[in-house]
């Protein structure tokens, strides 16, 4: 057996389902080709190299479980297998802090905590070290702002290096990525960057307009969804790190930024009886020669966990090799292909270049 990569899960929701499910359909389906990551083979790591060592969550119903069997615990919804092969890892009691919001509270049901986030605290360091886990996956819910902070802080006391996919700012804060540069520990982020998603569609639409020298005069991007995400995402007082982070992703396209009277990108509602199918409606108006208008109007109806998934496995395997080069900090070009919000933003094409060379070992982040 080649070497191992050994991983934590913070947030055992749809997305860490998604990706366990993801890596097992292939082991059932060995021969047939990956979609959807960068390469079978990363420097010398396959996705089946992956191993989920830890787990914290605060639902009463995955707390004290396998982690096989915690993934299909309601209100996850991820069913493209019906069962998966035994994880040798026990779902552990996370602090809630700021993680559940009002509208997911009846969905998750969060356990009674009897213990503080500092007594917690050292439990959860002890079960990292125990068990050997080498990097943090952060999956908590949107606006959990508190509770990122504290696994940033447990990420750097337990030696650990952190894959953040979502979007409170820790890979593309400055004092944050200085703290795991001092402690040599890799990270990745922010927010997760979907395979062929809303962020990546509206992205590459804006920026043909702006490289054929077209003047966008507005653009909207409206997301919906019936997952425990969108539930969380209908709180609009949590949104503001999402809202950034998508926005952001799509002004950096443009060479003039737009007005923010003029565009909107966000999260919208939430459809029970969607799951986790997301629809996105990008519209785009503008002008071309001689003033005269022109309007792009797009639909994406996509399984929102499959999109992150095949993106999670290509973080993970980079960290690992960041770590296998002794490279601490933040990882700049696998954050800027991999996620929507990384300390510095290019253009998907160069994006994807940058992080061929940092496979290849020819630059060192
Ligand atoms: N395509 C995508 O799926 C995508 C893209 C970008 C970002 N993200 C982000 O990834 C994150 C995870 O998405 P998801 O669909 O898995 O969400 P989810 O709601 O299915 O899962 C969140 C999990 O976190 C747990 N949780 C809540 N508070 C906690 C706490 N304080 N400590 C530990 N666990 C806690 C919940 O019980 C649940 O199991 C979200 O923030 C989402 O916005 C997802």
């Amino acid at each position: 057996m080649g070497k191992r990569i050994r991983v934590g899960i913070i947030g055992v929701g749809n997305c860490f389902a998604g990706l366990v499910q993801g890596i097992e359909y292939y082991r059932r389906n060995s021969g047939s080709p990956i979609i959807g990551v960068m390469h079978e083979d990363i420097g010398g790591y396959r996705i089946f190299d992956i191993d989920f060592v830890s787990a914290f969550d605060v639902a009463e119903n995955k707390i004290g479980r396998r982690l096989d069997e915690a993934i299909y615990q309601p209100p996850n919804c991820v069913d493209w297998l019906p069962e998966v092969p035994m994880i040798n890892a026990i779902v552990r009691e996370a602090p809630i802090l700021d993680g559940v919001g009002v509208y997911v509270e009846k969905m998750i049901k969060p356990v009674k905590q009897t213990k503080t986030p500092e007594e917690l605290r050292k439990e959860i360091i002890k079960e990292l070290n125990d068990t050997g886990t080498e990097m943090l996956i952060n999956y908590l819910p949107v606006g959990s702002e508190k509770a990122v902070r504290y696994w940033s802080n447990i990420a750097l006391e337990a030696n650990v290096g952190l894959i953040n996919c979502m979007p409170v700012f820790i890979a593309s804060d400055k004092q944050w990525v200085s703290k795991f540069e001092k402690r040599g520990l890799p990270v990745i982020g922010d927010d997760i960057k979907g395979q062929v998603g809303a962020t990546i569609l509206n992205r590459v639409l804006a920026k043909l307009c702006d490289d054929r020298g077209t003047v966008i005069d507005q653009m909207y991007q409206i997301n919906v969804g019936g997952n425990t995400d969108f539930a969380n995402m209908i709180e609009r007082s949590r949104l503001a790190s999402k809202k950034i982070s998508k926005t952001e992703a799509v002004q950096s396209q443009l060479r003039q930024r737009l007005g923010e009277d003029r565009i909107y990108v966000g999260p919208s509602d939430f459809l029970p009886f969607l799951g986790n199918t997301k629809i996105c409606y990008i519209n785009i108006k503008g002008r071309m020669f001689a003033d005269r208008s022109f309007e792009i109007e797009c639909k994406l109806t996509v399984d929102d966990k499959s999109n992150s998934a095949g993106i999670a496995v290509d973080a993970i395997r980079c960290l690992k090799l960041a770590f296998d080069r002794g490279v601490g900090g933040v990882l700049t070009s696998p954050s800027a292909y991999l996620m929507k919000h990384p300390p510095i933003q290019y253009s998907d094409a160069e994006a994807k270049i940058l992080m061929e060379k940092f496979i290849a070992g020819e630059i060192e982040r």
